[in-house]
């Protein structure tokens, strides 16, 4: 048989948002990536919100039907939590140390520096490298999040018969989503690129140089606050008034005194972002803004971000180069792409 893509990876990719569970299964082989499985299901409101799980068996359920319709054989995932569910801080440790030895140095510092008892979070450790002005120390990066945000996820997945294969964190899954849309550009690489996702009640900044993640920052806005405003100003349920922001048919007001406000808080929203960025110590300028997640979606949102804000803003999508196995509708693939980052970056490190 000829093999031009890899065999399957056996790991999905998983987001667990506030409004649905995207699945997403990317092979890997000599021709390139493809696109081996894609599918997104509904969550009911509020079983996820602000990136915490409310209710594990509506999300276990949508995530057993997600499985379902994307047809994949896979019953592993890599899932995220959400970056401000993570603490992380770079501490220094003795070069040359043993694995062991240089675990009990993290538990050392994690005791100090993680505002938790150390039995109820999960800690994460990685070396970077030699510490900057000493070749006898060694950078450690130490993450750390509350037992409970990975129990939760476990659940949900145990709940439609997959394991957690991989619990990654959502900034990181966006620097590995941009290592493949950068490929081998390097002059793009050099740039400062910051990547802003705007979802339903969550945005998050994150800032990428040299494909590496330099910043990142999310707060509680998104689309959700326009579905509640169409729901509020036209007596809409909120199915029909998240459909409405898709597929239009609204009253003649609804551009200049709805969408437009929204366009513009939007734009205020990244702003005050950028000026978070520029005031702490990372302070490189941002050469190109990429819109991310589903309200990016709003028409022309990026001509009126690159206008307000005075940096180039574009969609950006993960899948432009991918191909697609087929029977895999690719133009819906394509559209849904900017809200597909997080899944795109984690089926990327299922199939590494
Ligand atoms: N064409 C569109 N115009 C305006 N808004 C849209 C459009 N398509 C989708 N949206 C909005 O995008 C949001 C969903 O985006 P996304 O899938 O990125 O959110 P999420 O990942 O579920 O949320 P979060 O990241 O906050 O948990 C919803 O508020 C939805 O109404
Ligand atoms: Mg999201």
């Amino acid at each position: 048989m000829l093999e031009l893509f890899s065999k399957r990876s056996q790991i999905i990719g998983l987001d667990i948002s506030s409004t649905s569970v995207k699945l997403l299964e990317i092979s890997r082989g000599k021709l390139g990536m493809q696109v081996e499985s894609y599918a997104v299901e509904p969550l009911p409101v509020n079983s996820v919100n602000e990136k915490t799980i409310q209710d594990p068996e509506a999300v276990g359920e949508a995530v057993r039907r997600v499985v379902k319709k994307s047809g994949t054989k896979a019953n592993r995932a890599a899932v995220a939590v959400s970056g401000s569910a993570v603490i992380t801080k770079v501490i220094t440790a003795p070069a040359g140390l043993r694995d062991s030895e240089l675990e009990t140095q993290v538990m050392l510092a994690a005791d100090q520096h993680i505002p938790y008892a150390l039995n109820e979070v999960n800690i994460d450790f990685q070396v970077l490298g030699p510490a900057a002005d000493d070749g006898k120390q060694v950078d450690v990066l130490l993450a750390a999040t509350k037992t409970e945000n990975i129990e939760d996820r476990e659940l949900v997945l145990k709940l439609a018969g997959l394991k957690a294969a991989i619990v990654d964190v959502e900034p990181y899954t966006i620097e590995h989503a941009m290592d493949l849309i950068i490929g081998n550009d390097e002059e793009r690489a050099a740039k400062t690129i910051a990547v802003i996702d705007v979802g339903a009640t969550m945005t998050s900044l994150n800032v990428i140089q040299d494909r590496q993640l330099i910043y990142t920052r999310e707060q509680p806005f998104g689309g959700k606050l326009l579905t509640e405003e169409i729901m509020r100003r036209y007596g809409l349920s909120y199915q029909d008034a998240g459909r409405a922001k898709r597929v239009g048919g609204l009253p003649e007001d609804y551009l200049p005194e709805v969408l437009e406000p929204f366009k513009q808080s939007i734009a205020q929203h990244i702003n005050r972002y950028l000026q978070f960025y520029y005031s702490s110590s990372q302070d490189v300028e941002v050469d190109e803004i990429l819109l991310a997640g589903g309200s990016s979606s709003i028409e022309g949102i990026d001509g009126y971000i690159t206008d307000h804000i005075g940096t180039p803003s574009s969609l950006v999508n993960p899948f432009e180069r991918l191909e697609c196995r087929e029977g895999i509708d690719r133009e819906r693939l394509i559209q849904d792409g900017p809200a597909m980052m997080i899944a795109c970056g984690l089926a990327l490190r299922g199939n590494e």
